[in-house]
């Protein structure tokens, strides 16, 4: 497998970079290549940004938050259109994660000001991997000595920029010498554990194990999981949130089981308009995702296929939300989200 060229990992090497911006274009890992190559794309235009968000190339919802900023300069500088075009079309990729909308608007707001794009999307990106960090050193004490946590999905490095909400707690633990240890659930149908999190994992000799979706309620069952810790792609005020399908009865799952299930993100995937899970916009995918995997047929040609990316856990199965404020009971969300006086949109 190929190896990425970057120190050992420190309080100051938080994993791989998924994008940065190089003289005036957008360049990202591809991270539909992971983990067989290691390939990074230029982006010079708004449209090819777009392109990467829908086509999963950039994903993880910090981290399309960041695209989407840079997206917006590119749309002003190297593309001549005007703000509610460039934004116009980045609303437009994916609707589910709410850090897409609050990067947009991020660098909107600066641009109908008349004042530096660049500057502004380059500060919500710095904002983005501080929350991650910070979310590291909150979520760290969670995880004790050689702690067996589960996740789903990406919510590692690639997904944030760097440092990773799920694993940033389980990052920070490694680096402090307590040796936890990763259930990585495959994640059907674009396997992003299998692919992603456990590339991230083993780049930096975090153990970890990759099991089929449907084998996290035997380890469950059998008292091998010690927690769980996962991303979201939104968060309403009362708890309830979105993240990759599979979520949700990993939850239940959790709570069977009586394992302690925590949701770790930085304050733009909360979405403070909304009180309910079920008003939460969910993606439906391509049923071309579910039928085939890397050319091979997965279904018959033709079977109807339903493709949710998201599912909705309410917040009842929540331990805690991993924060950069701190970790909060799904009851004490409403209040802080009130009293931080820093708007979120
Ligand atoms: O469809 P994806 O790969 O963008 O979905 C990503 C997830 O569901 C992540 O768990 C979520 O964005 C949190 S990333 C910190």
């Amino acid at each position: 497998m190929p190896e990425i060229e970057r120190p050992p990992p420190s309080r100051s090497s938080p994993g791989v970079r998924a994008l940065s911006w190089v003289e005036g274009s957008l360049v990202v890992l591809d991270q539909r290549q992971l983990p067989g190559a290691i390939v990074r794309r230029t982006l010079g235009h708004l449209a090819e940004v777009a392109e990467a968000i829908r086509t999963l190339t950039v994903r993880g919802a910090p981290t399309l938050g960041v695209a989407a900023a840079y997206g917006m300069v590119l749309g002003q500088r190297a593309d001549g259109l005007g703000v509610d075009e460039a934004a116009g079309i980045l609303r437009g990729t994916r609707p589910t994660a709410h850090d897409l909308f609050v990067g947009i608007a991020e660098v909107e707001r600066v641009w109908r000001a008349g004042q530096d794009t660049l500057s502004a999307a380059a500060a919500y990106e710095r904002r983005v991997v501080e929350e991650c960090h910070a979310i590291g050193e909150v979520g760290a004490p969670l995880v004790g000595p050689g702690a067996r946590v589960l996740t789903h999905c990406n919510a590692g490095a690639l997904a944030t920029v760097a440092w990773g909400t799920a694993l940033a707690p389980i990052r920070v633990a490694f680096l402090s010498g307590r040796d936890p240890f990763v259930w990585v659930d495959e994640t059907r149908p674009l396997l992003q554990g299998s692919r992603l999190t456990a590339w991230e994992l083993q780049q930096e000799g975090i153990r970890h194990a990759v099991i089929a979706d449907n084998a996290a309620g035997y380890f469950l069952g059998r008292g091998e999981v010690d927690l769980v810790i996962v991303g979201a792609d939104r968060i309403t005020r009362s708890g309830d949130f979105a993240n990759k399908v599979g979520t949700y009865e990993k939850a239940v799952l959790a709570r069977e089981n009586g394992v302690p299930f925590y949701v770790a993100a930085p304050w733009s995937t909360f979405d403070e308009t909304l009180r309910r899970g079920d008003e939460i916009p969910v993606e439906e995918r391509s049923g071309e995702e579910v039928r085939n995997f890397a050319g091979i047929a997965t279904a018959p040609e033709g079977s109807p296929v339903r493709n949710p990316a998201f599912d909705l856990t309410p917040h009842r199965f929540v331990r805690g939300f991993i924060t950069p404020d701190g970790v909060l009971a799904p009851e004490e969300l409403e209040g802080h989200l009130r009293a931080r006086t820093r708007p979120l949109l």
